[in-house]
């Protein structure tokens, strides 16, 4: 087991009703506030109604229109103005990952006196920021419990994912039941995601039983869970359960100990949903099997088949070659079952830029130092094969 040193600083406060503690916590950090939130998902489920009554006592600010894959121009540029502008003591994220890190680069932008996107591209390091509570809206990403945040910028068609022990919320509510409403393909995509999460964690050079035991549990719930969700998207148990597998994803408690394995299925989505703003959690589905399949060798065999073994249930006793194909197989139809587009062609995506994404992504994530290193080529061949 390597060395570890960990601190995860965000205090969870999960379950029905618990929105009624948010006056509380809110007045511990100052009475000025900045509510960000998206395209108006909180105003049809009733939960901005909820937020503004609940904090009649505080000035708020609003950012609203924060865009899914969110862009630099104009949601943290607005965000940080705002919050220059008028002293603002603490952000309130309301909504899916979207906007907890587009609120995520506003605090950490607000203040630094020269452009945020240096923060961001890690030309220059925050060292303060405001702080963030979140409400979260949709069961994907973990950035509420995460110090990763992920910005697009249309103009160059980067989408930047960058940590910063700053980006950690304070205070995260999660409450199932606001889930409820999120649609069948942001569900799916949701479950995908955090799915691939624990894959980037998974597929390592060294693990040990009780990570993988509890990555291979949280991948079963996830697909078991997610159907339920599917079938009757007022299940609680069920967007429960989601909920929390997603929020431990991407904050490393999965895989304490463990070696890095470089994140290369986040590395080439976050190519194409730069270049094509697609779904960030359906980019991912459709790249896993194929990633999978492309690096499949007598280095990895032995864990893709350990994946295969626990979490389908296949049998050991079998050529190792087989178990892979068929724990690959069964991984594609998981998706697909789910109701997510499995072809690149199918989210808008030609073979027209696919060079030209395989180079962007090696630019800034160097997949070639991956637990399978992936160069230029292998990564527009992954592509290929997912078009
Ligand atoms: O904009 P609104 O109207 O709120 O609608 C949103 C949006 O259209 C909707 N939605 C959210 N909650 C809802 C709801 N609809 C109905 N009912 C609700 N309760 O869902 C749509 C998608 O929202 P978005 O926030 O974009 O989704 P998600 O949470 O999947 O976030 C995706 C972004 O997070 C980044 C992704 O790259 C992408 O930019 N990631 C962030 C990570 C992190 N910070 O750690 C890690 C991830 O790997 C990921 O890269
Ligand atoms: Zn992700």
């Amino acid at each position: 087991m390597h060395n570890f040193d960990y601190q995860t600083p965000t205090r969870l406060i999960f379950g029905k009703g618990v929105i009624e503690k948010l006056p509380e916590v809110m007045k511990q950090f100052g009475k000025k506030v900045l509510l960000t939130y998206g395209g108006g998902s909180i105003k049809k489920i009733g939960l901005y109604d909820e937020v503004i009554k609940l904090l009649s006592d505080f000035e708020i600010f609003e950012l609203p229109g924060i865009q899914p894959n969110p862009k630099y121009d104009p949601s943290v540029l607005n965000g940080v103005k705002i919050c220059k502008e008028n002293d603002i003591d603490v952000i309130l994220a309301v909504g899916g990952g979207s906007v907890l890190d587009c609120s995520k680069a506003i605090a950490t932008g607000a203040k630094y006196d020269k452009d945020p996107w240096d923060l961001i591209t890690y030309k220059a390091f925050a060292t303060d920021s405001i702080p963030i509570v979140d409400i979260i809206t949709l069961a994907a990403t973990g950035s509420e419990y995460d110090c990763g945040g992920v910005i697009s910028r249309t103009d160059t068609n980067d989408k930047i994912g960058y940590m910063d022990r700053h980006n950690f919320p304070v205070v995260s509510f999660l409450d199932p039941t606001y889930t409820f409403t999120v649609s069948k393909k942001q569900t799916a995509a949701g479950c995908a995601d955090a799915i691939s999460h624990i894959m980037e964690q998974y597929f390592c050079e060294d693990s040990n039983m009780l990570n993988d035991g509890f990555m291979e549990a949280a991948i079963k719930s996830l697909m078991i869970n997610t159907k339920k969700c599917l079938d009757n998207p007022e299940d609680y148990e069920a967007r429960a359960e989601m909920m929390l597998a997603c929020t431990y994803g991407c904050n490393g408690i999965y895989s304490l100990g463990n070696s890095k394995s470089g994140w290369p299925l986040h590395g080439m989505e976050h190519a194409l949903s730069a270049y094509y703003d697609i779904t960030h959690g359906e980019g991912l589905a459709i790249l896993i099997p194929r990633w999978m399949n492309h690096v499949l060798s007598e280095k990895t065999v032995d864990r893709i088949i350990k994946y295969g073994i626990n979490v389908f249930n296949l049998d050991p006793n079998r050529e190792k070659l087989d178990i892979a194909e068929d724990t690959i197989d069964l991984t594609f139809k998981f998706f697909e079952s789910i109701g997510i587009p499995m072809y690149l062609r199918q989210v808008g995506i030609d073979e027209k830029r696919i060079y030209e994404m395989a180079e962007h992504v090696q630019e800034w994530e160097k997949l070639d130092n991956a637990w399978a290193p992936l160069s230029v080529d292998d990564i527009a061949e992954i592509f290929k094969a997912s078009l």
